[in-house]
């Protein structure tokens, strides 16, 4: 039998709870700075590891503080499902951010509560739509640059929470940029039948053999944290391959220092992270430190700098708890110069 798991109310750390008595306010104004530093910092290139790190000390320490504590979950939500990084420039969700991948570069819409320029006149069924369906208002099918693929496994509630979150935060006017596409990849019916071989839109179903702890890392990884988008491999028509599921990819768009390797992160010791601690699984988590002394870089800094170095104890432990039980995969990434028909490539 398959039951539904519902998602607890998350509760915020003492930490963060700490750095609200310590009177840093305001987090609106720190998160509308922070994913533009980020990215500027990984974008120079002079960022050394000692950097890096300094820079992740000072957004954890920023912590999650906002006034209403009935808005707490949409905001953490927010920062756990990378929204903030993908949809902002320079305003906060409002969009331009290009978004490269191998069908073009996509740009992210405006998602502030801006009625005319933003989603502020959605209602929440088309919100809802949205991330369930991948499908907007007036019908047309999303490109999964916006990955709806991850989101739809999110519950109904959690994406109601995050909607009046964003309608908290102040509009922008900031005007929608088009797509830089090629035409093949275009036209509606072509994401309709996309979606149709490649998507199944639901909730997350818990599995119930496993404890409750399990499923909210499952939850985490693979309706929120997306770490599916980028660490499992695509197929021709840039669907992720089940089989391969975080086994690791060659070809995935980052700016890391490894150009386009996005490693295995299943527990296979020798191609994945089968030989880390489950504490060096917990300081990746928490301060983007590698096993071998070195900084994580690109893509995942970024990533952990936008939402999960803010996650919870019991949701890290949660999360690694499930990374750590998926079933090992031997998917060699690091290979550059080895002939195709070595065993582990498989891409
Ligand atoms: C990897 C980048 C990325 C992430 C992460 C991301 N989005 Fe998006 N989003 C996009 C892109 C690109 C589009 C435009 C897709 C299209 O035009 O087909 C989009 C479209 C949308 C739309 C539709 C807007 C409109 O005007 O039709 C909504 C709503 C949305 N995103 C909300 C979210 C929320 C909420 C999150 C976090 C849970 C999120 N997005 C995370 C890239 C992203
Ligand atoms: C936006 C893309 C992206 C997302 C989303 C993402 N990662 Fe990563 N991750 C990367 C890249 C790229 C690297 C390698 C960075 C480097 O080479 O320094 C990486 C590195 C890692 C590493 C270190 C592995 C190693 O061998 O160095 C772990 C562990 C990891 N990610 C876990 C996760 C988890 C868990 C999630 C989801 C909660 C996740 N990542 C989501 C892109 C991503």
């Amino acid at each position: 039998m398959r039951v539904l798991f519902v998602t607890k109310i998350l509760n915020m750390t003492e930490a963060a709870d700490q750095t609200c008595n310590d009177g840093i306010n305001g987090s609106i104004t720190t998160f509308h700075l922070f994913p533009g530093s980020v990215l500027a910092l990984v974008r120079s290139r002079i960022a050394s590891g000692v950097q890096i790190a300094g820079l992740l000390w000072v957004l954890s320490a920023i912590g999650i503080c906002v006034a209403d504590d009935s808005l707490r979950q949409g905001e953490y939500l927010l920062h756990l499902g990378g929204c903030i990084g993908c949809h902002t420039t320079d305003r906060m969700l409002a969009g331009g951010r290009p978004i490269e991948s191998p069908f073009g570069t996509f740009y992210s819409p405006n998602i502030t509560s801006d009625p005319e320029y933003g989603i502020g006149a959605w209602s929440d069924e088309e919100f809802v739509g949205a991330l369930r369906e991948g499908t907007s208002p007036a019908g047309r099918h999303y490109f999964p640059a916006f990955p709806y693929t991850t989101y739809t496994r999110m519950t109904r509630n959690d994406m109601l929470a995050l909607k009046a979150y964003i309608m908290s935060l102040p509009p922008s006017t900031r005007q929608n940029s088009p797509h830089d596409i090629p035409w093949y990849v275009t036209p509606d019916w072509m994401m309709a039948y996309w979606k149709w071989r490649n998507f199944k839109p639901g909730a997350y179903i818990g599995s119930p053999a496993e404890s409750p702890e399990w499923n909210r890392g499952a939850y985490l990884a693979n309706a929120l944290g997306h770490c599916g988008e980028c660490h499992t491999p695509r197929n021709l028509f840039g669907a992720t391959r089940r089989e391969l599921h975080l086994a690791g990819s060659r070809w995935g768009v980052t700016m890391g220092e490894r150009k386009n390797i996005v490693p295995n992160i299943t527990p296979d010791p020798d191609t994945g992270i089968g030989s880390w601690e489950r504490s060096d699984v917990i300081r990746l988590l928490m301060t983007g430190q590698r096993p071998d002394g070195a900084y994580t870089s690109g893509r995942m800094i970024e990533f952990l700098g936008a939402g999960f170095l803010h996650m919870t104890e019991p949701d890290r432990n949660a999360l690694v708890t499930y990374l750590l039980t998926l079933p090992p995969i031997y998917h060699d990434v690091e290979f550059y110069n080895q002939p195709f028909s070595d065993p582990g490539y498989h891409e």
